[in-house]
């Protein structure tokens, strides 16, 4: 698989490849890639991805920051650090009310935007090296947050100790992620990339952080990118339980993700989406129709590189943001265009990448493209919407 954000012009260097494969730690219950690239390869000053281009996730920044201040009410000593903050859009609703904060982030681009904002940020990569020159710049952190960051970072036991000392005695650690269950539920197996070094559970989370000194009491299943989990976590070991973390345990117990069995029905599920997203495109290839794809993310690297589509049956991609535009998908080399061309002249057919954005999307496109524009969809399998 080449490195799913590699998106550069067509006559540029190759993508850079690795061995995408997974296991799961029978101890811990860890979903994990078996091999990742090297950090500073992914993320680094050419990053193009940034938070505030989707509305709906600005909303939910918004709700989470209220969430997070109101478990720890803001006092005095209140100081609020994100890690993997990228364009600020999270912190700057710690920042409109006024509470001392930091941005942490290795991507130098989105973090340029976050600070033009008004953000306080250190550019580098969160280690436990950095707590400790955190803690003596600017004191103990009363919450730590990072929304999809924690599983792009291979090194969770020296994350773990850094936010452990970072944070102040009674202060909590809260992260969401795409969740387990969720992408084994949906076959959303475009969650498996290189930047994706875990796909979390409350099992796995409360077992690994916990030999760290983070103890998980309460968690919230969220609707964003197919179904993640905010799991939320503090110093203090004599916390309680919340019962709605006690009712999603029980839940995930239920669905075995610490069995085999389940795994093995994931992986023919998979083939299975593969060939039949790989015969619908065959086929409206010999009809003649035009298909186009939906937003360049990350995850469809996994698909494209997967089914092996290329130009042939994809012949462009759409994208919002404009780095993208006029370079080419990962490996599978279709071209990206804006999205204003798009609508000059839209497809018979749109393949929903940003399947996590549908609605958003869905909402926004109606006016601007046909009434029967037609979209397939993938996950959580492969359909057309709109096809009389
Ligand atoms: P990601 O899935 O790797 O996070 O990337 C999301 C991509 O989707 C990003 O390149 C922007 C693009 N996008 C659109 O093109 N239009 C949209 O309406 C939304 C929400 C995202």
């Amino acid at each position: 698989m080449p490195l799913a954000n590699y998106f550069r012009k067509m006559n540029e260097i190759k993508p850079p490849t690795f061995r995408l494969s997974t296991s799961l730690c029978e101890t811990c219950y860890l979903f994990q890639l078996d091999y990742q690239p090297k950090p500073s390869d992914m993320f680094n000053e050419t990053y193009p991805f940034f938070t505030g281009l989707s509305q709906n996730m600005r909303e939910h920044f918004g709700f989470m920051v209220d969430t997070i201040l109101s478990i720890n009410p803001i006092n005095h000593e209140s100081f609020v650090v994100e890690l993997g903050c990228n364009d600020g859009t999270a912190l700057s609703f710690v920042r409109n009310r006024g509470v001392p904060h930091l941005g942490i982030d290795p991507s130098e681009n989105v973090l340029r935007l976050a600070e033009n904002n008004g953000i306080n940020i250190n550019l580098g990569f969160f280690t436990t090296e950095l707590a400790h020159e955190i803690v003596k710049m600017h004191g103990r952190a009363s919450h730590v947050f990072a929304a999809n960051v924690i599983c792009h970072i291979p090194d969770l036991k020296d994350l773990a100790k850094g936010i452990e000392y970072l944070l102040q005695e009674s202060g909590i650690f809260v992260f969401e992620e795409p969740y387990l269950v969720d992408m084994l539920a949906q076959v959303s197996y475009d969650q498996i990339y290189d930047e994706h070094v875990f796909i979390f559970s409350l099992a796995s989370v409360k077992e690994v952080f916990s030999k760290y000194g983070l103890f998980l009491f309460d968690a919230e299943h969220q609707e964003t990118h197919g179904g993640s989990m905010r799991y939320f976590l503090s110093k203090n070991r004599e916390r309680p339980m919340s019962s709605r973390l006690q009712a999603l345990m029980d839940a995930e117990n239920e669905v075995g993700i610490k069995d085999r069995g389940g795994y093995i029905d994931f992986i023919d599920k998979c083939l299975s989406n593969r060939n039949d997203l790989v015969d619908l495109l065959t086929k409206l290839k010999k009809q003649g129709k035009s298909v186009a794809g939906y937003a360049a993310t990350s995850k469809s690297t996994t698909i494209l590189n997967f089914c092996k589509i290329g130009p042939d049956l994809i012949q462009r991609i759409y994208d919002s943001t404009p780095e993208k535009a006029g370079c080419v998908t990962p490996g599978s080399n279709i071209p990206i265009h804006s999205q204003d061309e798009l609508r000059l002249n839209p497809p018979d057919y749109l393949v929903l990448f940003a399947w996590n954005h549908k609605t958003e999307i869905m909402t926004k496109e109606k006016k601007a493209l046909p009434q029967d524009q037609k979209w397939i969809l993938f996950v959580p399998k492969v359909e057309i919407l709109n096809e009389s």
